[in-house]
């Protein structure tokens, strides 16, 4: 059955990179479909698979890697099988743009600013001179950027970190791109600079009906800005449901784990929970829930059977075997459900 709002369709994709001749497994036969005109955040610690994961979409893999099977179904075409630069062209910055962590990597110090912009707006809209430098004065102005003529002329080094990010966002947005993915681009920022570019990135989601997915490692920023919420955790999506869903109803014991790690549980003169135990290594084959190693409450079955999605309503599903009927009736830690006690009542 296909869905008339999915956008973009992963389907088992399996992403490998060869290492010094090894071969390790960073995406381990993830599926997600992305709806048209949705906020959605991957979240997840890092080394989970969050950036290879979305890179695949816009043919970003590092040279050593490469994707072993699975489906990337976007516009009727499977994007998987997608080998040349020709081919990845029509979708780069048309129908996908991408905002990193540090806008430097994607600024030319050597370039304007302004010129950066209008490269974009010349490649992608077939502008050209004056009218070129209007829409680009008018893209400054959408990002928040003050005095745009002036700022026109200037050169990166002269923006600070959260205006060389909107300028980023600029050049994304003047691509006109169905699907825009900001990889941690709050990371590198304070935190009110952080709220701010937040703030922006959702207004342009609004403004321009795009499709927005927010990869973070932190969970907290992601409920004022995502529609749904996707865990991703040794390169699958473990949970993913409504923002409320996730935070108020999480069924993973990873979920859960990130849940209280959130600074918002932390009390006055205690140490921040931090998530016991490392990842598993990626070299290896993973037997059973990945989580299992880490989790104090690991049933039997998971260090043998991979669980499989449940459903716990139509949009929140989790790969948990605890939402197997014939599991012990395992609760969320209490710190959770104070905590969810304390939204709920924030929130009347
Ligand atoms: N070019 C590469 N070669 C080998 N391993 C890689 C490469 N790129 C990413 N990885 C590995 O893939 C896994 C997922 O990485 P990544 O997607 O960057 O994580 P995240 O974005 O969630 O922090 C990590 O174990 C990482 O070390
Ligand atoms: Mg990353």
């Amino acid at each position: 059955m296909t869905d008339s709002r999915v956008i973009l369709s992963v389907k088992d994709l399996v992403v490998k990179f060869n290492l010094r001749g090894r071969v390790l497994t960073a995406i381990r036969g993830a599926s997600l479909d992305i709806y048209a005109g949705e906020s959605l955040a991957i979240v997840g610690e890092s080394g989970a698979g969050k950036s290879v994961f979305t890179k695949t979409f816009m043919g970003l893999l590092d040279g050593n890697g490469w994707i072993d099977s699975g489906s990337i179904i976007y516009n009727g075409e499977d994007l998987a099988k997608y080998k040349t630069e020709d081919d990845w062209i029509k979708v780069r910055g048309k129908e996908f743009a991408m905002v990193f962590q540090e806008p430097m990597t994607s600024l030319n110090p050597l370039k304007t600013i302004g010129s950066q912009v209008e490269e974009a707006v010349v490649l992608h809209r077939g502008l050209k001179g004056e009218e070129a430098k209007k829409v680009v004065i008018e893209i400054l102005t959408d990002v928040g950027i003050e005095e745009p003529e002036k700022r026109y002329y200037q050169y990166p080094h002269e923006f600070s970190g959260g205006m060389r990010q909107r300028v980023v966002i600029a050049i994304a947005v003047a691509c006109k791109p169905k699907v825009l993915i900001c990889d941690e681009p709050t990371t590198a920022l304070d935190v009110t600079i952080q709220a701010q570019i937040l703030k922006l990135l959702k207004s342009l989601q609004k403004k321009h009906n795009l499709t927005t997915i927010y990869i973070t490692h932190d969970l907290g920023v992601v409920a004022n800005i995502a529609d749904r919420i996707a865990v991703m955790y040794a390169g699958d999506i473990i949970e993913i449901g409504t923002c409320e869903e996730v935070f108020y109803n999480a069924q993973h014991p990873y979920t859960w784990a990130l849940l209280s790690s959130l600074p918002q549980l932390g009390v006055k003169g205690k140490q921040l929970y931090a998530i016991k135990g490392t990842p598993p290594n990626l070299f290896n084959e993973i037997k059973g829930d990945a989580f299992a190693p880490r989790n104090e409450k690991a049933l039997k079955i998971d260090f043998i059977k991979r669980p499989p999605y449940f459903d716990v309503s139509p949009t929140h599903k989790a790969k948990t075997w605890l939402l197997d009927p014939r599991a012990p009736k395992v609760e969320p830690p209490e710190s959770i459900k104070k905590l969810c006690r304390q939204w709920k009542g924030d929130i009347q």
